[in-house]
């Protein structure tokens, strides 16, 4: 989709969208429109009821007197409380409204004096058009033409029309890091394994990120037992990918380390897991799929910050070769583990990745993100992700940029009490603590494996795929926490 910005000039043909606020009152522009049209718009809102609340919409098709097609009013609420993320949610019910036109005009008459600046919004509302566009129909091969959206161009015209383009290129370049990880996740395991999810990281290049790939080889030298046992059962290569984006004025200072489990199938190993929903572990690499999507974004939008992504990516098979529960691991920090559940494999794939991340690049801030656990989904649904951290301040900080990025966190408890459960009779711990606080046993593994950096732990199991579809996605991968990143990173880190 084509989206241009332009000052105020309403076509007299075609499909538009006036803003609407929620005194009910029509802008300048509307108003004018709206006595072309013989009242047609202002009968039209008062039969619906109509009062511009934030993400309502009203369609009125062919208004008379006009040659309009279809003219949308859409609600912007209150525009004191309208944020950049409420603008973007605007936006995703804009596009619903309007996706089966070839093109359609948004005439911004009303957003002068709002709170969160005016350019600023409409870059915003743009942004959430973008966004809700997304679709992963590459395989639909017998879609009608009807049922496929077609909106090509989008202008959006305000007053503030250069600002707003100014600020569409960095919500623009966050909306691509989004689609990088909608892409990477929805794909199946068939596409998309180690190898291949490495190589399409390697088209981050062209934007100035630095791409690594290390495969088993590398690994073993290393000493990353806990991954590369992971992977053992699986006919496909397991790999490490090493993402760089230098974009202080310092190139050498140290940056954050972002770290993603990339487990691009988990059948739970020997540890098989139940058939029904199975199909679902397609999607155990969406935390390595954010760090990319993250990476995408940062470096499109020429982020001033040093940051390394790395993504740990297996694939949990049980074969003639896969580990077995009981087997005893060495990891590359030279702790054992007993493997008391090969379907605990995250943890095992991070253990290694987080020691690399601080031994190489001596990060001064530590973040994951994994689809860890199924307990985190019973404690919180699809509506937080959980947070886990060694580090309050940071807690403090992410949980911010979860509220203003509208993906939300919310903090679990760590202590010596839950760690206890991994003690291991032979080695220097297990894989899986009891049968309680499974999301807590799991963030104490992992804080084994971190030393003195400031960490922080997100398990999004719950939030990576939503089956109904959210505001800004349809059913399937929602992209969650690459708005939440680049927020905290944006809010933060740069500068
Ligand atoms: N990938 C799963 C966690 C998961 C489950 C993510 C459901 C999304 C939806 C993880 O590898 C796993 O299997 N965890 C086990 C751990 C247990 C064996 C200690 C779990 O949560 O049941
Ligand atoms: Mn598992
Ligand atoms: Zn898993």
């Amino acid at each position: 989709m084509k989206i241009s910005f332009a000052k105020i000039s309403v076509p007299p043909q075609g499909a538009l969208v006036f803003g609407v606020t929620d005194n009910g009152k029509l802008g300048p522009e509307a108003v004018k429109l709206d006595k072309r049209a013989n009242g047609s718009l202002s009968r039209a809102m008062k039969a619906a009821s109509f009062k511009g609340k934030k993400e309502q919409t009203l369609e009125i098709l062919a208004p008379g007197g006009t040659k309009l097609d279809k003219v949308v009013l859409v609600g912007l609420g209150d525009l004191k409380s309208l944020s950049e993320t409420a603008a973007e949610r605007v936006g995703a019910v804009v596009y619903k409204s309007v996706a089966k036109e070839p093109s359609a005009t948004i005439v911004l008459d009303v957003l002068g004096g709002a709170a969160a600046g005016e350019g600023v919004l409409a870059a915003h509302i743009a942004g959430g058009v973008r966004i809700r566009s997304y679709r992963f129909d590459k395989y639909r091969t017998k879609e009608g033409k009807d049922e496929k959206p077609k909106l090509k161009t989008l202008v959006v015209q305000c007053a503030a029309s250069a600002s707003a383009k100014t600020s569409f290129a960095s919500v623009s370049a966050v909306v691509d890091g989004i689609f990088f990880t909608r892409d990477l996740i929805s794909e199946p395991a068939n596409v998309i394994y180690p190898a291949s999810f490495a190589a399409r990281t390697k088209a981050l290049a062209k934007d100035g990120v630095k791409v690594e790939i290390l495969g088993e080889a590398a690994m073993r030298k290393l000493g990353m037992g806990a991954l590369l046992g992971v992977g053992d059962g699986s006919a496909r290569e397991s790999q490490l990918v090493v993402m760089r984006w230098e974009g202080a004025k310092n190139k050498k200072a140290p940056p954050i380390a972002i770290v993603g489990k990339g487990v691009c199938f988990d059948t739970g190993g020997i540890s098989l897991k139940p058939p029904s929903g199975m199909w679902d572990m397609k999607w155990d690499m969406g935390g390595a799929g954010v760090v990319a999507g993250l990476m995408c974004a940062l470096a499109k939008r020429k982020a001033k910050v040093n940051v390394v992504g790395l993504c740990g990516l297996v694939e949990n098979m049980p074969d003639g070769a896969a580990q077995r529960p009981g087997d005893v691991v060495t990891s590359m920090s030279g702790q054992t583990i007993e493997v008391q559940n090969t379907d605990a494999e995250g943890r095992l794939v991070l253990a290694d990745v987080l020691w690399y991340a601080q031994e190489r690049f001596k990060p001064k801030t530590m973040i994951d993100l994994a689809t860890l656990t199924g307990a985190v989904i019973a404690a919180l649904s699809n509506h937080y992700a959980g947070l886990f951290a060694n580090d309050d301040d940071l807690a403090a900080q992410l949980t911010a940029a979860g509220q203003t990025a509208d993906e939300r966190l919310w903090r679990f408890p760590m202590g010596e009490e839950y760690d206890k459960e991994l003690r291991s009779l032979i080695a220097d711990m297990k894989n899986i603590g009891g049968p309680r606080a499974g999301s807590i046993t799991a963030a104490q593994f992992l804080q084994r494996f971190v030393k003195d950096t400031r960490w922080a732990h997100l398990d999004i199991a719950g939030v990576v795929w939503n089956e109904k579809g959210t505001v800004l996605s349809d059913p399937g991968s929602t992209g969650f926490g690459v708005r939440l990143l680049n927020r905290f990173i944006a809010d933060n880190c740069e500068g």
